[in-house]
């Protein structure tokens, strides 16, 4: 299933997330890219617009790049590197456009290439390794685990989601619980389902423990 192209993108995104420390590593890159790939296959999407799109999207996310976020310059660049044409460029632009959490204004993709890549994306954010990213997050920001004076807020549009401070644990109701309903493709939703339980439970296992009830 792997092409020269998909070889040569997976060796440049490598290269950008070696200095990276946000959390938008290489690793999750690769994960999003490997589900990306299953949830394309299973819907009968462009496989090779699916991964392209998947192993790009984060090279110029705004935490990362900011001075390239808004045109994708950096993936731009690269796809003309590799011949690829305008059409294709801008098809693929626009999918890495559509990606990105953004409370109520999140966009559902256009396309159902677009769709695999969101859902893949929103997917890493949920289960185990949902949980382990948003405490890392957090600790890199100097978030505090949780405050229960501190009280989620809900229903946030994308200046007000990306302007907010708040406790990692308010982000599994700011954001992370959110996301089950989001998915697009039937297929990312029977593993968000999954994944979303498991993430609950933990809360409750968690609270639990703040109480010392058990
Ligand atoms: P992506 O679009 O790749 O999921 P984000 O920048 O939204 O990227 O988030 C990267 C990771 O960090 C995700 O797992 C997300 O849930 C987590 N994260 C983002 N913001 C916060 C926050 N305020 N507190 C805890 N985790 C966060
Ligand atoms: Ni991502």
């Amino acid at each position: 299933m792997e092409s020269r192209l998909i070889d040569n993108t997976i060796a440049y995104v490598k290269e950008v997330f070696a200095t990276d420390f946000s959390g938008h590593d290489y690793f999750h890159t690769m994960r999003v890219y490997k589900m990306a790939t299953k949830l394309a296959l299973q819907e009968h999407a462009d496989v090779q617009m699916v991964q392209l799109a998947a192993l790009l999207h984060d090279v110029d996310d705004r935490k990362l790049s900011p001075e390239t976020c808004v045109n994708k310059d950096r993936a731009v660049t690269f796809m003309q590197s590799q011949n690829l044409s305008e059409v294709t460029i801008e098809e693929i632009k626009e999918m890495i456009g559509e990606v990105s959490f953004a409370g109520t204004d999140s966009v559902v993709p256009k396309t159902l290439e677009g769709k695999c890549v969101q859902d893949a994306d929103r997917l890493d954010a949920l289960g185990a390794m949902g949980i382990a990213r948003a405490f890392a997050y957090g600790g890199n920001h100097n978030r505090i685990m949780y405050d229960p004076e501190i009280k989620p807020i809900l229903h946030m549009d994308k200046e007000e989601y990306e302007n907010h401070v708040s406790t990692t644990v308010n982000h599994f109701y700011e954001k992370l619980f959110l996301l089950k309903d989001m998915m697009n493709t039937e297929s990312a939703k029977v593993i968000a389902k999954h994944r979303e339980r498991y993430m609950k439970e933990y809360i409750d296992e968690f609270m639990d423990e703040w109480e010392g009830l058990k």
